[in-house]
C-alpha cells in the first residue's frame, strides 16, 4: 500500500494519527520551535529550519513529515514507535533505505486537522496530478465557508480534503470528488489521520459525480486559472477561458437544498479593471440565490501570467516564452484583466434576489462564517422588503464592530470610521451624527427611532434632520450588507 493506491491502507493511517497526537505534532508545537512561518516552510526553508531543530521526539516528527528530510528507523521509532512507522510504511508516506527512513509525502496540521499530500514542489518537475498543501487559496475558501450544522456537504475538487474534513466537523455527511484518484487517496488517508467517519470519495468532474443530489453547502476550490496550458490539473482547468469557473458557478445552484450555501473560489475576465465582475453577474442571474461576490486579487494579462509562471524566475528565456504565450492567449479572448476570487451564494425561494459585489484585501482576510451569516440575512431582507426596510428594521452592531476616530490638534474629532474586525475586514467612513445613531441601536428601537432621538440631541432642524435620515440610511444599506449588524 501506498499513497499513490487508490484504495489506501486507512487502519494504517488511524494507527498514524493517534502517534502524530502522542508526540504532539501541532502546528502550534512547530511554531514553538520554528517560529510562526515554520508550519508553511518550503523546500529552500526546510534545508535551514532543519538546522534549527533540537534533538527530541517531536523534531524527529517534525524533520520527516514537515520538512520531508529523512531520519534514522530508530530515531522515528523512539518518535512514533514501532506501529507508527510500520503505518507510515503500510501508507507509502515513507519508504526505507537501509537504516533510513525517506519521505515520499508530507503531512502537517492545518486549521486543526491532519492533512496528507504530496512533498515539496519541484516547479515543472511535478507531475500533472500533483497534490498540493494547504495552500493560502485553501485558506480563503476555508475563512469565507459558513460553519453552521448541515446535513449534507459536497467539496469539488477536494485535492488532499482539507474542505472535505472542516465540513466534516459540521455536516452528517460529506461527499468529496475530484478528477484525480491521487487526490483521493490522500482524503481518505487524511480522512482516517483524524478519525473522520463521515467523507466518501467519488472521482470525477465538477458535478457529475453527483448528478441530481442537492446539498446544504458545497465548496469547491476549483482550479480557475485561466491559462493557455494544460500542465497541472490543480491549476489548469483544462477548458477555454474562464468557462470552467462559469461552469462551477452556475451548476453550484442547481445543487443546492433550499436555504443551502455554497462557497467558491473562481476566476473571471473582464475587458477593463474598470467594470471586472460584469461576467459573473450574467453567471449568477436568475440562478435562485443571493449572492456575494468577492474580489481577492486582480490584475492585466502581464502580471497574471508572471505570477502563474514564477517557477521560471531563474530561466528568464523561457519564462520570456512563456509570458508572450500568455498574454498573446488573453489578447485572443480580448481580456484585459482577470480576478480571482470567491462568488457565496445562498439559495432562497422567493422572487427576487440581490448580489452584492466587494474587492477584499486578501491579506486581511480573516474567519468570515458569522459575518456571511449577517449578509445573507440582510440581502435577504432587502430583496424582499426593498431598502426601506432598513428604517423599520431593529438592528444592533456586531460583537466584532469598533469605531477608529481621529482628531485634530484641539482634540475635535476630524474622522470617524465604523470598522468589522471580523472576516472581510471592512471599513466605512461616517458622519459623526451617523456614527452617533449607530451607536444608539439597541435591538428594541428601530432605525427610524434612532435617527430621530439623535436629530433632537443634536437639535437639528428639519433639513439638517433630513439630511442625516438620508445619510444615514445609505450608510446603514451599505454596512448592513456587509455584515456590520445583527438582525433583531
Ligand atoms: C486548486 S486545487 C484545490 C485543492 C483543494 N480543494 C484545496 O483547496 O487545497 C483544484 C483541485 O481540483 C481538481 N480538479 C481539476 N479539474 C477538476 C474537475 N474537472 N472536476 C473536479 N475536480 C477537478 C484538481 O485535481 C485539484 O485537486
Amino acid at each position: 500500500m501506498n499513497a499513490w493506491d487508490p484504495n489506501p491502507d486507512l487502519d494504517a493511517a488511524a494507527t498514524l494519527g493517534d502517534a502524530l497526537r502522542a508526540v504532539g505534532y501541532t502546528t502550534e508545537a512547530i511554531e514553538e520551535l520554528l517560529g510562526d512561518d515554520g508550519p508553511s516552510a518550503d523546500l529552500a526553508d526546510s534545508v535551514v529550519l532543519e538546522r534549527r531543530l533540537p534533538r527530541s521526539a517531536l523534531a524527529t516528527t517534525i524533520r520527516l513529515l514537515l520538512l520531508q528530510r529523512p531520519v534514522a528507523a530508530s530515531d522515528a521509532a523512539a518518535a512514533l514507535g514501532h506501529d507508527g512507522v510500520e503505518a507510515l510504511l503500510r501508507i507509502g508516506l515513507v519508504t526505507a533505505d537501509g537504516l533510513e527512513l525517506v519521505p515520499r509525502a508530507r503531512l502537517v496540521q492545518a486549521e486543526g486537522v491532519y492533512l496528507a499530500f504530496d512533498g515539496f514542489s519541484r516547479g515543472q518537475d511535478d507531475p500533472p496530478g500533483w497534490v498540493s498543501s494547504f495552500t493560502p487559496t485553501a485558506y480563503w475558501l476555508a475563512s469565507l465557508t459558513p460553519r453552521r450544522r448541515v446535513e449534507r456537504a459536497l467539496d469539488i475538487g477536494t485535492g488532499n480534503g482539507a474542505h472535505a474534513l472542516l465540513a466534516a466537523a459540521h455536516a452528517e455527511h460529506v461527499i468529496a470528488t475530484d478528477v484525480n484518484a491521487r487526490a483521493l487517496a490522500f482524503t481518505q488517508i487524511s480522512a482516517a489521520l483524524n478519525g473522520i467517519d463521515n467523507v466518501e470519495t467519488r472521482l470525477g468532474s465538477l458535478f457529475e459525480p453527483v448528478a441530481g443530489e442537492t446539498f446544504d453547502l458545497i465548496t469547491c476550490n476549483a482550479p480557475y486559472v485561466i491559462s493557455p496550458e494544460r500542465r497541472w490539473q490543480y491549476r489548469d482547468g483544462g477548458l477555454p477561458g474562464d468557462q470552467l469557473s462559469e461552469r462551477v458557478v452556475r451548476e453550484a445552484a442547481p445543487h443546492l437544498a433550499e436555504g443551502g450555501h455554497a462557497s467558491v473560489l473562481v476566476s473571471w475576465l473582464a475587458e477593463s479593471e474598470d467594470d471586472p465582475d460584469e461576467r459573473v453577474h450574467d453567471w449568477l442571474e436568475g440562478n435562485g440565490c443571493d449572492a456575494w461576490v468577492l474580489g481577492l486579487s486582480g490584475a492585466d494579462p502581464l502580471d497574471h501570467a508572471a505570477g502563474w509562471n514564477d517557477h521560471f524566475t531563474g530561466d528568464p528565456d523561457t519564462m520570456g516564452e512563456a509570458l508572450d504565450e500568455w498574454t498573446a492567449y488573453f489578447d485572443a479572448l480580448d481580456a484585459g484583466w482577470i480576478t480571482e476570487g470567491a462568488v457565496l451564494m445562498r439559495k432562497r425561494d422567493a422572487d427576487h434576489h440581490l448580489v452584492r459585489a466587494d474587492p477584499v484585501d486578501e491579506e486581511e482576510l480573516e474567519f468570515a462564517s458569522d459575518q456571511i451569516e449577517r449578509v445573507f440575512a440582510a440581502l435577504a431582507l432587502i430583496a424582499e422588503e426593498g431598502a426601506s426596510a432598513i428604517l423599520a428594521a431593529r438592528l444592533t452592531l456586531a460583537e466584532e464592530v469598533r469605531f477608529d476616530q481621529e482628531l485634530d490638534r484641539h482634540g475635535d474629532v476630524q474622522e470617524i470610521r465604523i470598522v468589522l474586525d471580523e472576516g472581510t475586514c471592512p471599513d466605512l467612513e461616517l458622519e459623526l451624527e451617523t456614527a452617533e445613531v449607530l451607536t444608539t441601536l439597541d435591538g428594541d428601537r428601530t432605525l427610524d427611532q434612532a435617527i430621530e432621538r439623535t436629530a433632537r440631541r443634536f437639535d437639528l432642524g428639519k433639513r439638517d434632520a433630513s439630511e442625516l435620515r438620508h445619510d444615514t440610511v445609505q450608510a446603514v444599506r451599505e454596512l448592513f450588507e456587509q455584515g456590520f449588524f445583527e438582525l433583531a
